[in-house]
This record gives structure tokens, sequence and C-alpha cells, in this order.
């Protein structure tokens, strides 16, 4: 079965028995229209196993909406957008929590949740937002912009959250930077690492937003002149794309919004043709979902999340690797941000309908 960092996997592959079959012929319809049987017949032993092993030592996958669909409808037990997942990480009674997703989603679950045990599939499953800023860049951005608060996109590392005020993700980046500044009673907001989202969030409010010069390196690759292709090649169709991209993309886009944003767009709206602009699964989830809606698809795959296969959360399951650790120290601090975010009482997701992206205050780098 395709795996995306192939080497490390040791498993073999396992038989599709008549238990196998018993035991997830039920599940085969949800994914049908994407799996073709053959393949199916590779993927099911391993569904099987995963399912049995969750239930024998209280575990529970989290799968994030880029997870490919064998692994979203068929292992996960909450699947959603990084600020769904945290929530229900925080819910959880599970002993064990298997993030299906990148590491800084782990170590998200590991800090609202610091008595269980964490496991990452794949450790190497990183991101280039959360690998482009340190703990202590954001130390040296206090120094340079003392009493301004900093608000934090989830994808960062544990050491990174814990210089934060409040965290945000993309479903509540507007609404939080807006909270940000009453409660400190400042017209200027730190927003890191993304400077794209930033750029996204400042042509939303008056706010004046000093961002960072990371980027996701999986939306910062569409332009806005592939937007003006698609329409071209495919008229009527609506556009939804990730406030990760560039402003000028979301400019030319019908709808912006994150990961669950655009999922919900697709369920409410139900459009005849539709493209996701962001990571290659969520397309081939949201598309089993909506039997009714054809989705043009060109899109990017994020090789972090592809990382992780049901082969390697059946080896996390089986050997308990990877545990994810965090400073208890580092928790602490990282947990208040966190916790200050999920209880924000926000009515709605944030939207990013801008035509044009006012410039940012300032992006900051590493000198
Ligand atoms: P969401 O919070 O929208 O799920 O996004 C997370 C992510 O990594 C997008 O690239
Ligand atoms: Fe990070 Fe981008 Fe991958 Fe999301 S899609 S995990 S932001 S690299």
């Amino acid at each position: 079965m395709p795996d995306a960092s192939g080497p490390e996997l040791k498993t073999p592959a396992l038989p599709y028995t008549d238990e196998v079959k018993a035991k997830t012929d039920h599940l085969y319809p949800r994914v049908a229209k994407s799996i073709p049987e053959i393949e199916w017949r590779v993927m099911a032993p391993y569904i099987a196993a995963i399912n049995d092993l969750k239930k024998e030592k209280n575990a529970v996958i989290l799968a994030h909406n880029y997870m490919t669909p064998e692994i979203f409808y068929c292992v996960g037990d909450f699947a959603g957008d990084s600020l769904q997942l945290a929530k229900e990480a925080a819910k959880s009674d599970a002993d064990v929590i298997v993030q299906a997703g990148v590491h800084f989603m782990a170590e998200t679950s590991k800090i609202l949740c610091p008595d269980k045990t964490v496991l990452i599939p794949d450790p190497k499953a990183g991101c280039s937002l959360a690998s482009s800023i340190t703990g202590a860049d954001v130390r040296l951005l206090k120094q340079k912009y003392p009493g301004v608060p900093v608000v934090t996109y989830v994808n960062t590392t544990a050491d990174v959250k814990a210089e934060t005020d409040i965290c945000c993700t993309s479903s509540n980046a507007v609404e939080v930077v807006e909270h940000a500044a009453k409660e400190f009673g400042t017209d200027t907001v730190i927003l890191i690492p993304d400077q794209f989202l930033a750029r996204n969030v400042a042509a939303m409010t008056d706010i004046k937003i000093v961002t960072w010069a990371g980027a996701c390196e999986v939306h910062e690759r569409f332009t806005a002149e592939d937007i003006r292709e698609i329409r071209e090649g495919n008229p009527g169709v609506i556009v939804l794309a990730h406030p990760e991209c560039p402003p000028d993309v979301l400019a030319e886009a019908d709808f912006a919004g994150s990961t669950s944003g655009m999922s919900n767009y697709v369920k409410e709206n139900q459009p005849n043709n539709v493209v996701l602009i962001t990571e290659c699964s969520m397309s081939d989830n949201v598309a089993l979902e909506n039997p009714n809606v054809n989705f043009v698809r060109p899109c990017n795959l994020c090789p972090y999340m592809k990382m992780i296969s049901l082969p390697k959360i059946l080896r996390s399951l089986q050997t308990m690797e990877h545990e994810v650790t965090i400073d208890p120290e580092i928790i602490e601090k990282a947990r208040r941000p966190i916790e200050r975010m999920i209880a924000l009482p926000l009515k709605r997701q944030s939207m990013y309908n801008h035509q044009h992206a006012p410039e940012v205050a300032a992006v900051e780098a590493r000198s």
C-alpha cells in the first residue's frame, strides 16, 4: 500500500481473511466511491487490527481533514479541523490518543491532556509553519514590541505556544485578534508565524498586525493565475480556499475558511461544481459525503500529513511508539493560550471575504 516515507515501514502486508471481512464489510460503503475493492482488501486487515487494538487499549484516533479516506472514515473516532481536534482532545476520556495528523497537533493534545499517552505514528510528520519559528524568536519579538499581545497560530511547537498570550486557528483568527487587542487595550497585535494568514486577517480588521515570515509550503504555491485558469476551464465553478493561501488567491475565491469551514460550505450549499484550493485529501473526503457535487481537483499534497498511513497507525498502537513528551513546565505555560482560545465564545467561523489585502504593519524574521 502507498506510504509517503516507506523505508521505515517494517510491517508486512496482512492477509484478508473471513474474520477481517466480517469486521470491515460495514465500513467499505463509506469509502467505496474512492477506494477500489482490490485496494480495500489490502487496507481492511489493517483497519480491523487498528479498531481491535483501539478497544483493547482504550485509545481514540483524532483524524485531521487532510487524512486519506481510509483513515478519515474507517479508523478515525473524531475528524475535523485543528480547532475541533483540540476540543476533542480536551474532552476525551481515553487513555491513549493517536494523532492522525502532524506533530504540532499531537503536541496540542499532550498539552491539553498531560496525563494521557499521546502517540504520533510518524514523528517526522512536521509542518513548514511550525518549523519556521522558535520560542527564542518569540521572546525577541516581545522585547521589540513590549505590551503588544502575541496571538499564535496553533501550527506551532509547544515552546512557541509557551510564549504566547492566546492561540488561534484559521477558523477563528479574525475574532481572536480583535479579542486580544481589546483585552490588552492595544491597536496592534503580533500574529505569527503565517504571513499569509496574517495578511488575510489584516484585510478583515482595523487592528494593525505584526507578523512573521513563515508560510505553509502547500498553500503558498497556489497563485491567483491558477484560480483564473480554473474558472476559465470550468465555467460556474465555486472556488473555496484556505486562509493560508496568499491574499490574491483569496481575493479570487468565492469563500475562504478553515478545512471544516470549506467542508461545511459544500454540505450547506451543494454547488454543482466546486474546487477546494487546499490539500488533496480534503476533496476526496468531502466528495464522499456529497455525492451530487462535482469536484474539480487541482490540489497540492502535504508531504507531512501523507506520512501518516494505516500500517504506521497500527504499529504505533502495537508498540506505543512514538510517544509525544513535553517538559512539564512548558506544558503549564503552553496550556493557557490554548485554553483561552477554546474558552472564547465565538459565534461563527472567521470570514475572509476580502477583495484586496491591506499591508501588515511589519513582517519580522530571524536576523
Ligand atoms: P485547519 O485548522 O483549517 O484544519 O488547518 C490546519 C492546517 O494544517 C492547514 O494546512
Ligand atoms: Fe503545515 Fe501546510 Fe502541511 Fe498544514 S498543509 S500541516 S500548514 S505544511
